[in-house]
């Protein structure tokens, strides 16, 4: 059933990726009820066959509360033989992860967290851009595919503007700005090894950082919060994806929750923003409400999630996002 599914997936997928100029996306998601797994398709930039050349990243998830572990066993073989045969790819070229929080010595485990050290790498292709993107040695590959039609959106409309990537990860959206033509732009994110990654993302453009370009490790939400350094640091276009959850010490209860913090957060970013500019917020969290009075006086807010949303995505709320803009008005 689930590589059935596969198959036909992929002949809709791939036919639908070269039409868009994309070779990687979502192939599966919980579609056939006793496998309810995610399923991811990257496909090698000038393969041959694109729907045959390629690698899938797969997270399985447990199947019944009451599996016996040796059950749990038996339906993870099962699932990962169907991904081979639906997809009539070699044992290396399926790269399994556990999502959700794993359980180590030393407690929880963070998303962002190095979890092996293979460093199987890879070049792939979105709208003509490249990415490098790391298969074996994180829980996420470096490259968020449900921000595709974001990414794309923020390159277009980037010409002669100034950008600010904040939470940026590998700095996907910085990178489409640079190619859009953006005439400055700034990179925030804590990880060394995240913005290392995004100098790579650059060089893989040919581009790489300057004093216009500025790439800065600092906590988003202390760099924020200190505002703007002169009059002339404002942005056109701000990008804002935060993770749900962030152990920081600058908020006041000692950590950043997005449900909780969000209006001082988007306060914070009303400074850094020009005249007639605008704000990409967006969220991962479930339970997140945007409160009206959280939008900042002279900003309006609509929700753009219904476009933002990949349509290779069967989950349509795998995130929620907004388009703020100075000088909208708010129906509070
Ligand atoms: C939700 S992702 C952002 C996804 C990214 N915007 C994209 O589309 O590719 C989380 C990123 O936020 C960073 N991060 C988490 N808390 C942070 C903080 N307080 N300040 C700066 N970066 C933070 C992590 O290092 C990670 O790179």
């Amino acid at each position: 059933m689930l590589g059935e599914r596969l198959a036909n997936r992929m002949k809709h997928l791939a036919k639908w990726g070269r039409k868009q100029g994309i070779s990687c996306f979502r192939l599966y998601e919980r579609d056939v009820p006793d496998y309810p797994a995610i399923v991811d398709w990257y496909g090698d930039p000038n393969a041959a066959d694109p729907t045959r050349d390629g690698d899938a990243v797969a997270w399985l998830h447990a199947r019944k509360k009451d599996d016996t572990p040796e059950k749990e066993i038996e339906h993870r073989r099962d699932a990962q033989a169907e991904i081979l045969a639906g997809l009539n790819i070699p044992a290396e070229r399926l790269h399994v992860k556990h999502r959700g929080r794993q359980r180590t010595g030393d407690g929880d485990r963070d998303q962002y967290e190095r979890v092996d050290t293979k460093s199987t790498t890879k070049i792939v292709d979105e709208h003509g851009i490249r990415f490098e993107i790391n298969l074996s040695d994180y829980l996420d590959v470096g490259l968020f595919l449900d921000h595709r039609p974001t990414r794309r959106s923020v390159g277009e409309r980037a010409a002669g503007k100034r950008v600010l990537n904040l939470f940026a990860y590998t700095g996907a959206f910085s990178v489409h700005a640079r190619a859009g033509g953006a005439v400055a732009t700034t990179t925030v994110d804590m990880s060394r090894t995240y913005l290392d990654w995004y100098e790579r993302n650059l060089t893989l453009n040919g581009l790489s950082s300057d004093r216009d370009h500025q790439v800065i490790q600092a906590d988003c939400l202390q760099w924020l919060e200190a505002g703007p350094s002169s009059e002339h640091e404002r942005y056109d276009i701000v990008i804002c994806d935060p993770p749900t959850f962030s152990n920081s010490k600058r908020m006041k209860a000692g950590s950043f929750a997005i449900d909780r913090d969000h209006p001082d957060l988007l306060r914070w970013i009303a400074r850094f923003v020009a005249p007639k500019g605008e704000v990409f917020f967006s969220t991962n969290s479930r339970s997140f409400e945007l409160d009206d009075s959280a939008v900042p006086a002279g900003f309006g807010s609509r929700e753009i999630s219904n476009r933002s949303v990949p349509d290779d995505f069967r989950n349509q709320r795998i995130h929620r996002c907004w388009r703020l803009a100075e000088g909208w008005e708010q129906r509070r």
